[in-house]
């Protein structure tokens, strides 16, 4: 029986007043509408099905409404507005059986209102904010005609020379998958089904973070304990929460490219995670196991992938190609075809897109007029975010925050640079609608004080860097050079910092060099700003650096010399607001590292999760024949988990409610929080344990709890954590999840140095 949209269809119909009809009985009957469907298919129908295409890179538009009519494309992504992907919808359900298709998008941390980065929602610790932010991105890009979003993005990051570190969440498995597990939850809403989520397809799986050396694309070569103990419970935590896809990554692992990993997509991801819905491959992925050199051609390439268990391509026609020669000749079984048919036809159906394929791009009478109108976007939810998202690094003799009088210089290339506040993968995003620094403090200080603007410096003056970070735009060249010399526009920035009372210089990386494709051999702010910063310093004047980057940077320079250092990644359309906010003192600032910012690239890996060694150094005692680099001082610059407020929070009186835990059985961990400062302010409480000994070598530590809490100046209140066996749990040699008896010690602190100590038993 056909849809009753379909026959409304035929009969003349409206789309929207078919939509309105009762569903069919099968049609509420997933496997067997999807069974029927199946039985109906040419074997070209259903390789159709397979291909998720882009719009306008892959597929210029005129071509692909023929394409769409003829049943050959499945899914498409990159087009943002209801008025484009209405037509191509109506021509899919001219298709001989009527399939929708599906409309997909990066939408990773915005949509129209850009959040900040990943990174810069990890530093919020606060799973509400980011589930506000996850949240609005659904809205705003279903009401946009879209149905699927390439996100949330859980790569474990652990070396920040790896640009795609921006993306992410951070080198913490438990913070990681506490935010996946969030952000699949605030995209899908209720049901991906709702006119208003979309479905989340998570990503990059897997392991894409731990890319050899920081290089993107690269192999990962990675023992099966790591990867099930520090690098796949954010995916897995993603499909647990209902992730209607996974997006393959582009590496390698151990040998075999993720693409042809059927130990990855089949054995890991269906069976033993069971996992339901579509496995689509990342963009030209299935083409580049030539390059990877474990297929020939493009046939071989296709045949690896489909049994594999990559359901649809993304971005190549090989399986258009290929599929239908390997199923003649018997290499490829029909029923593996099936298998990944089923798939795509069970997304779209979780989507909703059966029951009404306008579900989200709604009737023409309704399309917005501006789609880029002010009333779409999410500023005050945008500002909200954003302002839990900015980590206080340093603030010396209570630098901050800013009094609202006198002269404020504000230097920097990025103090006014609209587009570098959205950070990478900006969506639909329109750089012209984010407020830069330059105008949040504006508007924060009205006619109180004045405030004196320079450039001071280009991002920087490497025409070699330039023209490749233009090049990665090449459509819309984002990294414009001042084409003063720097001479000349330091002297101006000297000048203008010189009559006033403060700076405030916005300093950091162009938001392309954190970005896909972007790895780099130095975390150095560039030399360019590196330059203005000397040459500002020399002045005298209180120095407040406002950090925009999207990853951990070296900042010797920085703590040596700055009063106040301010780290506000890519903080989106509201960031200018909430810097401000930050800056004066309207919002106190809560932000904690969600990743260990390193002394030197040559410490990389920094992480503070790392295993137990025979040799460890230890603080204060000496140092030879420990595992240490002799030249520079032991630990990262800045810990995990670490971040000021302008209030003092004291914790005190941590207790245990009994030395041991019963086997099965439960345990809390109680401490006092204080507010000891002068202001109302927000900080985030750490659990981390240490199992003392195990069969295996376990971490130095390991965050299994956190709670951000608000306290008014002076409040005091206990807070509590109720630990059971599973947080002891680990996975050893045998790969088997366990807990075994011993001594743990809890370890609670406002970062993961400073820490309150005690120990109980396993029983
Ligand atoms: C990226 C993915 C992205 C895809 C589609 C690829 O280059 O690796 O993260 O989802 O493009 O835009």
């Amino acid at each position: 029986m056909k849809p009753l949209y379909l026959l409304g269809l035929m009969a003349g119909l409206s789309l929207q007043s078919i939509a309105a009809e009762p569903p069919s009985p099968l049609l509420d009957d997933k496997p067997a509408f999807i069974a029927s469907l199946i039985e109906k298919m040419t074997l070209d129908e259903k390789i159709g099905q397979l291909r998720l295409i882009s719009i306008g890179g892959d597929m210029p538009r005129e071509r692909i409404l023929g394409e769409l009519a003829a049943g050959r494309i499945g899914g498409t992504f990159n087009t943002v507005t209801r008025g484009d992907n209405r037509p191509m919808q109506e021509a899919a359900l001219r298709s001989r059986l009527h399939i929708p298709i599906f409309f997909a998008y990066d939408v990773v941390h915005g949509h129209r209102t850009i959040f900040p980065i990943g990174l810069g929602l990890a530093s919020s610790w606060d799973l509400e904010a980011i589930a506000t932010s996850g949240r609005v991105q659904a809205i705003e890009a279903s009401a946009d005609g879209l149905d699927m979003t390439f996100a949330p993005m859980v790569d474990i990051s652990r070396d920040p020379r790896w640009g795609r570190t921006s993306e992410g969440f951070g080198e913490d498995p438990y913070l990681v998958s506490q935010i996946a597990r969030t952000m699949v939850q605030a995209y899908q809403g209720k049901s991906p089904a709702a006119a208003d989520s979309v479905t989340a397809s998570v990503k990059h799986f897997a392991l894409y973070g731990a890319v050899e050396g920081g290089r993107d694309y690269n192999v990962v070569d990675m023992s099966p304990m790591r990867m099930h103990q520090d690098f796949l419970p954010p995916y897995r935590a993603a499909i647990d929460a209902g992730a209607g896809g996974v997006m393959v990554a582009l590496n390698s692992i151990n040998g075999v490219p993720a693409s042809a990993n059927t130990w990855l997509l089949q054995d890991l991801l269906r069976r033993d995670w069971g996992f339901k819905g579509v496995a689509l491959s990342d963009h030209g992925a299935i083409s580049e196991l030539i390059r990877h050199g474990v297929a020939k051609d493009g046939r071989e390439a296709a045949r690896l992938a489909i049994k594999a268990g990559i359901d649809m391509s993304m971005a190549d026609s090989l399986y258009l190609q290929e599929l239908p020669g390997l199923v003649n000749s018997g290499e490829v079984g029909v029923g593996e075809i099936d298998a990944a048919v089923r798939e795509v036809l069970g997304v779209k159906y979780d989507m909703g897109l059966f029951h009404d394929p306008f579900r989200r791009i709604g009737s023409a009478k309704d399309d917005p007029a501006d789609v880029n109108a002010e009333s779409r976007l999410h500023r005050k939810a945008a500002r909200e975010v954003a302002r839990q998202s900015l980590v206080l690094l340093e603030n010396n003799d209570r630098t901050l925050p800013l009094a609202k009088r006198g002269t404020i210089a504000l230097v920097g290339p990025l103090a006014d640079s609209p587009i570098d506040m959205m950070g990478s993968w900006s969506a639909a995003g329109v750089a012209k609608q984010s407020v830069t620094l330059r105008q949040g403090m504006l508007d924060a200080l009205g006619s109180k004080a004045e405030l004196s603007y320079a450039r001071g410096a280009n991002i920087t003056d490497d025409k070699r860097m330039v023209d490749y970070l233009n090049f990665l735009n090449w459509d819309n060249p984002e990294v414009v050079q001042d084409p003063r010399s720097p001479t000349d526009m330091i002297a101006e920035a000297v000048a203008v910092a010189e009559r006033a009372d403060v700076i405030v210089a916005a300093v950091g990386e162009s938001r392309g060099m954190s970005h896909e494709a972007s790895s780099r051999t130095s975390l150095q702010i560039p030399e360019s700003q590196q330059a203005l910063l000397r040459a500002l310093k020399k002045t005298g004047k209180p120095l407040v650096l406002v950090l925009m980057n999207g990853r951990p940077l070296d900042l010797n320079w920085a703590k040596a010399n700055a009063d106040a250092i301010l780290e506000t990644w890519f903080s989106g359309t509201e960031g200018g607001h909430a810097i401000a906010d930050v800056l004066f003192g309207d919002y106190n600032p809560s932000g904690k590292l969600p990743i260990s910012i390193p002394r030197s690239v040559g410490q990389i890996p920094t992480y503070y999760n790392h295993l137990r060694v025979g040799r460890p150094y230890i603080e204060g005692k000496p140092g030879n024949y420990t595992s240490q680099y002799f030249e520079e001082q032991t630990g990262p610059l800045y810990p995990f988990g670490y971040g000021l407020s302008y209030s003092q929070f004291e914790l005190s009186g941590l207790q245990l409610s009994s030395p041991t835990m019963a086997r099965n059985g439960e345990l809390d961990v109680s401490v006092t929080l204080k507010n000891a400062g002068p202001r109302d302010g927000a900080t985030t409480v750490q659990l981390y344990l240490r199992d003392e000994v195990a069969s295996v070598i376990r971490p130095v530590k390991e965050l299994k709890a956190f709670r951000k809490v608000a306290l008014k100046a002076g409040e005091a209140r206990e807070i509590r954590f109720r630990l059971s066996e599973n947080d002891l749990a680990f996975v050893n040699a045998q790969l088997q999840r366990v807990a075994e008896p011993g001594e743990f010690e809890v370890q609670i602190g406002l970062d993961s140095e400073q820490v309150e100590r005690a120990s109980f038993t396993l029983q």
